[in-house]
């Protein structure tokens, strides 16, 4: 597996916490989308975890393919 599942063609609308962490999903796998669930233990791809910088709305990618990830880039658009 080189490449990401396609998960959804579009992103997942979510509200984060400031300073709580989070694991994204990268192998396009996981049933809890848009994050891990640790379905990627199969594959090459590891979860992106970081920690978010203020509370609010996001918009992160399902599709796996955005160049900003987490985040939605619009790139869903063009696959
Ligand atoms: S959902 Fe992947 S770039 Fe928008």
């Amino acid at each position: 597996m080189s490449e990401p599942k396609i998960a959804f063609r579009h992103p997942a609308q979510v509200q984060l916490e400031a300073g709580k962490t989070y694991a994204w999903c990268r192998c396009g796998l996981s049933a809890n989308q848009p994050f891990c669930d640790g379905s990627h233990k199969v594959t090459e791809f590891r979860p992106l975890v970081w920690r978010a910088a203020e509370s609010g709305e996001a918009w992160l990618c399902q599709c796996k393919h955005t160049k900003t990830p987490p985040f939605c880039d619009g790139t869903h658009e063009t696959l």
